[in-house]
C-alpha cells in the first residue's frame, strides 16, 4: 500500500490540517451561536450523587460513541481493532495514557491518518468520548524505571529522539517535516515504545533497529515511559 504523495513530494497532512482547522472554526462558531450550553453551574468540592450519576451517563455515552466512531481503528479496554486500510501505526489505546486535553485536540484536529471527527459529533458526544478515553485508556501503561535507567535512557533520548519529540517540559530541538508525538501529552507503555522505535514510521520516523543496542533501546523506552505524560 502506498502513502498518498502530492506533486511536491509531501504527504497530505498539511491539507488535512487545513481542512481540520476549518471544521474546528465551524464548530466553534456553532458553539458560540448555541450559547455554549453545557454545565455552567459551579461544582462543590466532593461529587454529589447527582454528579456521580451524570458521570456514569457520560461514560456510557462515551463508550457508545467510541464503539461507533473510534473502535474501527483503535484497540481499547481489550477490544482489539483490526484495521487493515491504514499503513501507519494506530496507537493501541490500552498502551498509551493520553491527557484529556490531548484527546480532545486529536478529535478536533485529526492526525496524519486519523480523520477529523468533531464535525461528526455533537458537543455532548464529543465531550463524552473524550472523557471516556481519558478515563479508560492506558490500562497496560505502568511506570517502572529506576533512576539509573533514566540517566542512560535520557542520554539516548537526547541523541536520537529529542530533535522530533518534546518531553518533560522541553520542546523538540529540531524542525522535522512531521513533528513527533509530544510526550508531555501522552505516556506510552514500554512495550509500545520499543515496538515503535524498532519499527519506525514510514516517511516520518526512522527505524532504530540495528542502530541502537537492545540495552539502549530498553533504557530509552523506560525513560520515556517514566517521564512522559506529566
Ligand atoms: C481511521 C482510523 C481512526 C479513527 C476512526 C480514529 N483514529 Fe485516533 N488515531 C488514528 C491514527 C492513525 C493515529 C496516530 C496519529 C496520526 O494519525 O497522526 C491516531 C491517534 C489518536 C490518539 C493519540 C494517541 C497517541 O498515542 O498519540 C488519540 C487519543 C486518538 N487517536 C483518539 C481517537 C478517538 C477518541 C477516536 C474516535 C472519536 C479516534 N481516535 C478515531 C486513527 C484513527
Ligand atoms: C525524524 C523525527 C523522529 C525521530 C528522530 C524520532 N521520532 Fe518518534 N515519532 C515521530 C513521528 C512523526 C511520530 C508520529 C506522530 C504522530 O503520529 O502524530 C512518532 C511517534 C513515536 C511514538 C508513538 C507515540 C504514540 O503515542 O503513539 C513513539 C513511542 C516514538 N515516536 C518514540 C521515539 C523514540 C524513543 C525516538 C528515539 C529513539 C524517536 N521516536 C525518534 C518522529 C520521530
Amino acid at each position: 500500500m502506498q502513502r498518498i504523495t502530492m506533486s511536491d513530494g509531501t504527504t497530505p497532512r498539511r491539507r488535512r490540517l487545513a481542512l481540520a482547522l476549518v471544521a474546528v472554526l465551524a464548530l466553534a462558531a456553532t458553539a458560540v451561536a448555541m450559547g455554549c450550553g453545557g454545565s455552567g453551574t459551579k461544582r462543590p468540592s466532593g461529587p454529589t450523587p447527582a454528579q456521580i450519576a451524570a458521570r456514569k451517563r457520560e461514560m456510557t455515552l462515551g463508550a457508545q460513541v467510541f464503539a461507533k466512531k473510534c473502535a474501527l481503528c483503535h484497540t481499547l479496554a481489550g477490544k482489539v481493532a483490526h484495521p487493515t486500510f491504514i499503513e501507519s501505526p494506530i496507537p493501541n489505546l490500552d498502551e498509551v495514557k493520553p491527557k484529556l486535553a490531548y484527546v480532545r485536540r486529536r478529535i478536533e484536529e485529526g492526525g496524519f491518518d486519523m480523520p477529523t471527527l468533531s464535525s461528526e459529533l455533537n458537543a455532548s458526544q464529543a465531550r463524552a468520548v473524550v472523557a471516556y478515553v481519558a478515563e479508560v485508556a492506558g490500562r497496560n501503561v505502568a511506570v517502572g524505571a529506576s533512576s539509573a535507567d533514566q540517566a542512560s535512557g535520557q542520554q539516548v533520548f537526547q541523541a536520537h529522539c529529542q530533535s522530533c519529540h518534546a518531553i518533560a517540559g522541553r520542546a523538540a530541538t529540531g524542525t522535522p517535516a512531521y513533528p513527533g508525538t509530544d510526550f508531555n501529552n501522552v505516556r506510552p507503555s514500554v512495550k509500545l515504545i520499543e515496538h515503535q522505535v524498532r519499527r519506525g514510521i514510514r516517511d516520518e520516523m526512522p527505524s532504530f533497529r540495528g542502530k541502537l543496542t537492545d540495552a539502549q533501546l530498553e533504557a530509552v523506552a523506560r525513560y520515556v515511559n517514566a517521564v512522559a505524560g506529566r
